[in-house]
Protein backbone atom coordinates (compact mmCIF):
# COMPACT_ATOMS: atom_id res chain seq x y z
CA UNK A 1 0.00 0.00 0.00
CA UNK A 2 1.38 3.58 -0.82
CA UNK A 3 2.00 5.93 1.80
CA UNK A 4 1.27 9.27 2.09
CA UNK A 5 2.43 11.83 5.10
CA UNK A 6 0.87 15.40 5.71
CA UNK A 7 1.16 17.90 8.69
CA UNK A 8 -0.19 21.24 9.58
CA UNK A 9 1.60 23.43 12.38
CA UNK A 10 -0.62 24.14 15.67
CA UNK A 11 -0.41 27.71 15.40
CA UNK A 12 -3.72 27.89 16.42
CA UNK A 13 -7.30 26.01 15.29
CA UNK A 14 -7.88 24.79 12.25
CA UNK A 15 -10.02 27.15 9.24
CA UNK A 16 -11.66 26.62 5.94
CA UNK A 17 -8.45 26.45 4.32
CA UNK A 18 -6.70 23.82 5.99
CA UNK A 19 -10.02 21.78 5.66
CA UNK A 20 -10.69 22.42 2.45
CA UNK A 21 -6.70 22.82 1.19
CA UNK A 22 -5.34 19.32 2.97
CA UNK A 23 -7.80 17.99 5.62
CA UNK A 24 -10.78 16.71 3.35
CA UNK A 25 -8.13 14.93 1.36
CA UNK A 26 -6.65 13.07 4.86
CA UNK A 27 -10.40 11.93 5.00
CA UNK A 28 -10.54 10.03 1.53
CA UNK A 29 -6.71 9.47 1.90
CA UNK A 30 -7.24 7.05 5.33
CA UNK A 31 -9.53 5.00 3.45
CA UNK A 32 -6.63 3.87 0.75
CA UNK A 33 -3.44 4.89 1.80
CA UNK A 34 -1.04 4.02 4.71
CA UNK A 35 -1.72 7.25 5.89
CA UNK A 36 0.47 9.38 8.47
CA UNK A 37 -1.15 13.01 9.89
CA UNK A 38 0.78 14.71 11.84
CA UNK A 39 0.90 17.94 14.14
CA UNK A 40 4.14 19.89 12.96
CA UNK A 41 5.34 21.39 16.13
CA UNK A 42 8.84 21.50 15.70
CA UNK A 43 8.06 23.84 12.91
CA UNK A 44 5.76 25.99 15.13
CA UNK A 45 9.10 26.71 16.80
CA UNK A 46 10.01 29.57 14.12
CA UNK A 47 7.67 31.84 15.76
CA UNK A 48 8.89 31.12 19.51
CA UNK A 49 5.42 29.71 20.79
CA UNK A 50 5.69 30.11 24.84
CA UNK A 51 6.58 26.51 26.54
CA UNK A 52 2.86 26.36 28.62
CA UNK A 53 1.14 26.45 24.93
CA UNK A 54 3.34 23.55 23.21
CA UNK A 55 1.55 20.64 24.57
CA UNK A 56 -1.78 22.39 24.07
CA UNK A 57 -1.52 23.61 20.80
CA UNK A 58 -0.89 20.47 19.68
CA UNK A 59 -4.06 18.77 21.44
CA UNK A 60 -6.15 21.34 20.15
CA UNK A 61 -5.24 20.32 16.67
CA UNK A 62 -5.53 16.63 17.42
CA UNK A 63 -8.76 16.97 18.65
CA UNK A 64 -9.81 18.96 15.38
CA UNK A 65 -8.18 16.40 13.09
CA UNK A 66 -10.31 14.11 14.90
CA UNK A 67 -13.24 15.63 14.89
CA UNK A 68 -12.97 16.76 11.24
CA UNK A 69 -12.85 12.04 11.10
CA UNK A 70 -9.85 11.65 10.79
CA UNK A 71 -9.65 8.26 12.32
CA UNK A 72 -7.31 6.48 14.33
CA UNK A 73 -8.04 3.07 13.61
CA UNK A 74 -7.37 4.26 10.11
CA UNK A 75 -4.50 6.62 10.15
CA UNK A 76 -1.60 6.93 12.05
CA UNK A 77 -1.63 10.47 14.18
CA UNK A 78 1.03 11.73 15.85
CA UNK A 79 2.92 14.72 17.01
CA UNK A 80 6.32 15.51 15.20
CA UNK A 81 7.90 16.12 18.18
CA UNK A 82 7.23 12.66 19.44
CA UNK A 83 9.34 10.73 16.49
CA UNK A 84 12.85 12.19 16.86
CA UNK A 85 14.41 10.16 14.53
CA UNK A 86 12.73 12.94 11.76
CA UNK A 87 15.70 15.10 13.53
CA UNK A 88 18.65 12.50 12.65
CA UNK A 89 17.16 13.02 8.66
CA UNK A 90 16.81 16.40 9.05
CA UNK A 91 20.58 16.68 9.74
CA UNK A 92 21.52 14.15 6.63
CA UNK A 93 19.27 16.48 4.46
CA UNK A 94 20.97 19.55 5.65
CA UNK A 95 24.12 18.27 4.71
CA UNK A 96 23.42 18.45 1.25
CA UNK A 97 21.22 21.24 1.07
CA UNK A 98 22.74 24.26 0.07
CA UNK A 99 22.53 28.19 1.78
CA UNK A 100 21.62 29.71 -1.99
CA UNK A 101 18.86 27.72 -3.03
CA UNK A 102 17.24 27.74 0.60
CA UNK A 103 17.55 31.72 0.66
CA UNK A 104 15.98 31.62 -2.57
CA UNK A 105 12.80 29.79 -1.28
CA UNK A 106 10.02 32.47 -2.05
CA UNK A 107 8.33 31.23 1.93
CA UNK A 108 11.49 31.75 3.34
CA UNK A 109 11.69 35.33 1.70
CA UNK A 110 8.13 36.18 2.83
CA UNK A 111 8.65 34.77 6.40
CA UNK A 112 12.22 36.51 6.77
CA UNK A 113 10.22 40.10 5.69
CA UNK A 114 7.10 39.26 8.12
CA UNK A 115 9.75 38.61 10.87
CA UNK A 116 13.39 40.96 10.01
CA UNK A 117 14.24 40.72 13.77
CA UNK A 118 13.95 36.66 14.05
CA UNK A 119 15.60 35.32 10.87
CA UNK A 120 16.62 31.82 12.51
CA UNK A 121 18.07 28.96 10.89
CA UNK A 122 14.94 27.06 11.42
CA UNK A 123 13.14 29.08 8.96
CA UNK A 124 16.05 28.89 6.33
CA UNK A 125 16.03 24.98 6.64
CA UNK A 126 12.02 24.88 7.52
CA UNK A 127 11.87 22.88 3.52
CA UNK A 128 14.38 20.02 4.82
CA UNK A 129 12.70 19.59 7.97
CA UNK A 130 9.67 19.33 5.83
CA UNK A 131 11.26 16.92 3.41
CA UNK A 132 12.52 15.08 6.39
CA UNK A 133 8.74 14.58 7.57
CA UNK A 134 7.56 13.38 4.56
CA UNK A 135 11.07 10.67 3.57
CA UNK A 136 11.09 9.43 6.72
CA UNK A 137 7.95 7.56 6.51
CA UNK A 138 8.83 7.32 1.68
CA UNK A 139 5.73 8.66 1.27
CA UNK A 140 4.84 9.19 -2.33
CA UNK A 141 1.75 10.83 -1.86
CA UNK A 142 1.99 14.24 -0.01
CA UNK A 143 -1.97 16.11 0.41
CA UNK A 144 -1.30 19.67 1.00
CA UNK A 145 -2.57 22.81 -0.02
CA UNK A 146 -1.40 25.31 -3.55
CA UNK A 147 0.98 26.96 -0.71
CA UNK A 148 3.24 24.54 -0.07
CA UNK A 149 4.31 23.50 -3.84
CA UNK A 150 7.44 25.05 -3.49
CA UNK A 151 8.39 23.17 -0.02
CA UNK A 152 7.43 20.18 -2.00
CA UNK A 153 9.74 20.85 -4.76
CA UNK A 154 12.31 21.19 -2.74
CA UNK A 155 11.23 17.81 -0.90
CA UNK A 156 11.96 16.18 -4.00
CA UNK A 157 14.95 17.81 -4.97
CA UNK A 158 16.39 16.41 -1.42
CA UNK A 159 14.89 13.33 -2.19
CA UNK A 160 16.66 12.99 -5.71
CA UNK A 161 20.00 14.41 -4.89
CA UNK A 162 20.35 11.76 -1.60
CA UNK A 163 19.50 8.79 -4.28
CA UNK A 164 21.91 10.60 -6.87
CA UNK A 165 24.74 10.73 -4.11
CA UNK A 166 24.78 7.75 -2.64
CA UNK A 167 23.37 5.42 -5.66
CA UNK A 168 20.58 4.38 -4.05
CA UNK A 169 16.64 4.59 -4.39
CA UNK A 170 15.68 4.68 -1.48
CA UNK A 171 13.72 7.84 -1.17
CA UNK A 172 10.54 7.94 -3.82
CA UNK A 173 10.04 11.53 -5.00
CA UNK A 174 6.81 12.81 -3.08
CA UNK A 175 4.11 14.13 -4.96
CA UNK A 176 1.79 17.01 -3.76
CA UNK A 177 -1.96 15.28 -4.30
CA UNK A 178 -5.02 16.96 -4.45
CA UNK A 179 -8.85 15.69 -4.09
CA UNK A 180 -9.24 18.71 -6.94
CA UNK A 181 -7.50 18.14 -10.49
CA UNK A 182 -5.48 20.82 -9.13
CA UNK A 183 -3.96 22.17 -5.53
CA UNK A 184 -6.27 24.13 -3.85
CA UNK A 185 -5.90 27.77 -2.96
CA UNK A 186 -8.92 28.67 -0.51
CA UNK A 187 -9.16 33.05 -0.82
CA UNK A 188 -9.95 35.01 1.88
CA UNK A 189 -12.85 37.10 2.07
CA UNK A 190 -11.11 40.41 2.79
CA UNK A 191 -9.80 41.02 -0.96
CA UNK A 192 -6.57 39.30 -0.33
CA UNK A 193 -5.21 36.02 -2.21
CA UNK A 194 -5.06 33.63 0.65
CA UNK A 195 -6.77 32.38 4.24
CA UNK A 196 -4.19 32.08 6.09
CA UNK A 197 -3.84 32.29 10.16
CA UNK A 198 -0.82 34.90 9.77
CA UNK A 199 -3.50 36.85 7.32
CA UNK A 200 -5.84 37.19 10.10
CA UNK A 201 -8.41 36.70 8.07
CA UNK A 202 -9.53 33.08 8.96
CA UNK A 203 -13.03 31.02 9.31
CA UNK A 204 -11.88 28.50 11.74
CA UNK A 205 -14.10 25.50 11.90
CA UNK A 206 -14.73 26.84 15.56
CA UNK A 207 -16.23 29.65 14.45
CA UNK A 208 -20.08 29.62 15.79
CA UNK A 209 -23.21 30.87 13.54
CA UNK A 210 -22.98 34.70 14.62
CA UNK A 211 -19.00 35.05 14.19
CA UNK A 212 -18.93 33.54 10.55
CA UNK A 213 -21.82 35.85 9.67
CA UNK A 214 -19.75 39.06 11.06
CA UNK A 215 -17.43 37.69 9.09
CA UNK A 216 -18.56 36.94 5.97
CA UNK A 217 -20.98 39.97 5.83
CA UNK A 218 -17.68 42.03 6.12
CA UNK A 219 -16.55 40.31 2.69
CA UNK A 220 -15.39 42.46 0.43
CA UNK A 221 -17.51 43.19 -3.07
CA UNK A 222 -17.66 45.67 -5.53
CA UNK A 223 -20.48 47.87 -6.84
CA UNK A 224 -22.16 45.24 -8.83
CA UNK A 225 -21.97 43.93 -12.97
CA UNK A 226 -22.90 46.49 -15.53
CA UNK A 227 -23.46 44.42 -18.12
CA UNK A 228 -24.22 40.62 -18.64
CA UNK A 229 -22.03 37.39 -18.44
CA UNK A 230 -19.49 39.49 -17.86
CA UNK A 231 -16.01 38.43 -16.21
CA UNK A 232 -16.19 38.14 -12.62
CA UNK A 233 -13.56 40.32 -10.49
CA UNK A 234 -11.48 38.12 -8.27
CA UNK A 235 -13.02 39.27 -5.15
CA UNK A 236 -16.39 37.82 -6.44
CA UNK A 237 -14.54 34.95 -7.66
CA UNK A 238 -13.51 34.24 -4.13
CA UNK A 239 -17.10 34.73 -2.87
CA UNK A 240 -18.30 32.03 -5.37
CA UNK A 241 -15.25 29.59 -4.89
CA UNK A 242 -17.33 29.79 -1.00
CA UNK A 243 -20.31 28.92 -2.40
CA UNK A 244 -19.49 26.57 -4.35
CA UNK A 245 -17.06 24.16 -1.59
CA UNK A 246 -20.05 24.45 1.25
CA UNK A 247 -23.52 25.50 -0.89
CA UNK A 248 -25.52 23.18 -3.11
CA UNK A 249 -25.39 23.11 -6.90
CA UNK A 250 -28.52 25.01 -7.00
CA UNK A 251 -27.62 27.67 -4.71
CA UNK A 252 -24.17 28.29 -7.00
CA UNK A 253 -26.66 28.34 -10.15
CA UNK A 254 -28.80 30.31 -8.39
CA UNK A 255 -26.38 33.27 -7.64
CA UNK A 256 -24.49 32.60 -11.13
CA UNK A 257 -27.82 33.40 -12.89
CA UNK A 258 -28.48 36.76 -10.55
CA UNK A 259 -24.54 37.81 -11.13
CA UNK A 260 -24.75 36.87 -15.33
CA UNK A 261 -28.46 39.05 -16.02
CA UNK A 262 -27.06 41.50 -13.25
CA UNK A 263 -29.62 41.21 -10.85
CA UNK A 264 -27.10 40.00 -8.15
CA UNK A 265 -27.50 41.29 -4.32
CA UNK A 266 -24.28 40.68 -2.38
CA UNK A 267 -26.01 40.87 1.00
CA UNK A 268 -28.32 38.16 -0.17
CA UNK A 269 -25.64 36.13 -1.32
CA UNK A 270 -23.65 36.61 1.52
CA UNK A 271 -26.28 35.48 4.13
CA UNK A 272 -26.69 32.07 2.28
CA UNK A 273 -23.04 31.89 2.75
CA UNK A 274 -22.79 32.81 6.28
CA UNK A 275 -25.50 30.08 6.61
CA UNK A 276 -24.50 27.56 4.58
CA UNK A 277 -20.73 27.59 6.20
CA UNK A 278 -22.31 27.85 9.68
CA UNK A 279 -24.07 24.86 8.82
CA UNK A 280 -21.15 23.22 7.20
CA UNK A 281 -19.07 23.99 10.47
CA UNK A 282 -22.01 23.11 13.42
CA UNK A 283 -21.17 19.43 13.33
CA UNK A 284 -17.48 19.75 13.63
CA UNK A 285 -17.47 22.58 16.17
CA UNK A 286 -19.68 20.07 18.62
CA UNK A 287 -17.35 17.01 18.00
CA UNK A 288 -14.29 19.91 18.61
CA UNK A 289 -16.05 20.68 21.84
CA UNK A 290 -16.56 16.60 22.93
CA UNK A 291 -12.65 15.88 21.98
CA UNK A 292 -11.47 19.03 23.56
CA UNK A 293 -12.64 17.59 26.95
CA UNK A 294 -11.61 14.31 26.94
CA UNK A 295 -7.57 14.95 27.50
CA UNK A 296 -6.95 11.26 28.09
CA UNK A 297 -8.24 9.93 24.69
CA UNK A 298 -6.31 12.71 22.86
CA UNK A 299 -2.50 11.91 24.84
CA UNK A 300 -3.59 8.22 24.58
CA UNK A 301 -4.13 8.45 20.48
CA UNK A 302 -0.81 10.57 20.35
CA UNK A 303 0.81 8.16 22.79
CA UNK A 304 -0.65 5.52 20.13
CA UNK A 305 0.71 7.11 17.18
CA UNK A 306 3.85 8.29 18.12
CA UNK A 307 4.76 4.18 18.53
CA UNK A 308 3.65 3.49 15.11
CA UNK A 309 5.37 6.67 13.58
CA UNK A 310 8.61 5.62 15.50
CA UNK A 311 8.63 2.39 14.24
CA UNK A 312 8.13 3.30 10.83
CA UNK A 313 10.95 5.96 11.36
CA UNK A 314 13.19 3.76 12.90
CA UNK A 315 12.92 1.47 9.93
CA UNK A 316 13.42 3.92 7.38
CA UNK A 317 16.71 5.59 9.43
CA UNK A 318 18.21 2.10 9.84
CA UNK A 319 18.50 2.64 5.93
CA UNK A 320 19.85 5.56 5.71
CA UNK A 321 22.81 5.44 8.32
CA UNK A 322 23.34 2.21 6.82
CA UNK A 323 23.57 4.14 3.16
CA UNK A 324 25.71 7.08 4.14
CA UNK A 325 28.61 4.51 5.94
CA UNK A 326 27.37 4.61 9.70
CA UNK A 327 26.70 1.52 12.32
CA UNK A 328 23.09 0.91 12.80
P1 LIG B 1 0.22 24.92 7.48
O1 LIG B 1 0.15 24.57 8.91
O2 LIG B 1 0.48 26.33 7.10
O3 LIG B 1 -1.12 24.51 6.74
C1 LIG B 1 -1.62 23.21 6.82
C2 LIG B 1 -2.24 22.77 5.53
O4 LIG B 1 -3.31 23.63 5.16
C3 LIG B 1 -3.11 24.09 3.82
N1 LIG B 1 -3.63 25.47 3.70
C4 LIG B 1 -4.38 25.88 2.66
N2 LIG B 1 -4.82 25.24 1.58
C5 LIG B 1 -5.58 25.95 0.72
N3 LIG B 1 -5.90 27.26 0.91
C6 LIG B 1 -5.48 27.94 1.99
N4 LIG B 1 -5.83 29.19 2.16
C7 LIG B 1 -4.66 27.26 2.93
N5 LIG B 1 -4.06 27.60 4.10
C8 LIG B 1 -3.43 26.49 4.56
C9 LIG B 1 -1.61 24.04 3.62
O5 LIG B 1 -1.30 23.97 2.24
C10 LIG B 1 -1.25 22.78 4.36
O6 LIG B 1 -1.50 21.64 3.55
N6 LIG B 1 4.70 23.34 5.99
C11 LIG B 1 3.37 22.91 6.33
C12 LIG B 1 3.32 21.88 7.45
C13 LIG B 1 4.19 20.71 7.23
C14 LIG B 1 3.97 19.65 6.29
C15 LIG B 1 5.08 18.75 6.47
C16 LIG B 1 2.98 19.38 5.36
C17 LIG B 1 5.36 20.45 7.88
N7 LIG B 1 5.87 19.26 7.43
C18 LIG B 1 5.18 17.59 5.71
C19 LIG B 1 3.10 18.21 4.61
C20 LIG B 1 4.18 17.33 4.79
C21 LIG B 1 2.58 24.12 6.77
O7 LIG B 1 3.12 25.09 7.24
O8 LIG B 1 1.26 23.96 6.73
Amino acid sequence: METVVSGIRPTGNLHLGNYFGAVKSFLQMQNEYNCFFFIADWHSLTTRPRPEDIIKSSRTILAEYLACGIDPEKATIYVQSDVKEVLELYLYLNMNAYLGEMERCTTFKEKARKQPDNVNAGLLTYPTLMAADILIHKAVKVPVGKDQEQNMEMARKFARRFNTMYETELFPEPQSFSLASQAVKIPGLDGSGKMGKSEGNCIYLMDDAETIRKKVMKAVTDSGPTTPNSEKPEVIRNLFTFLDIVSTKDTYQYFDEKWNDCSIRYGDLKKQLAEDIAKFNAPIRERINEYSQDIEFLDRVAKIGAEKAGESASKTLEEVRKTIGFRI
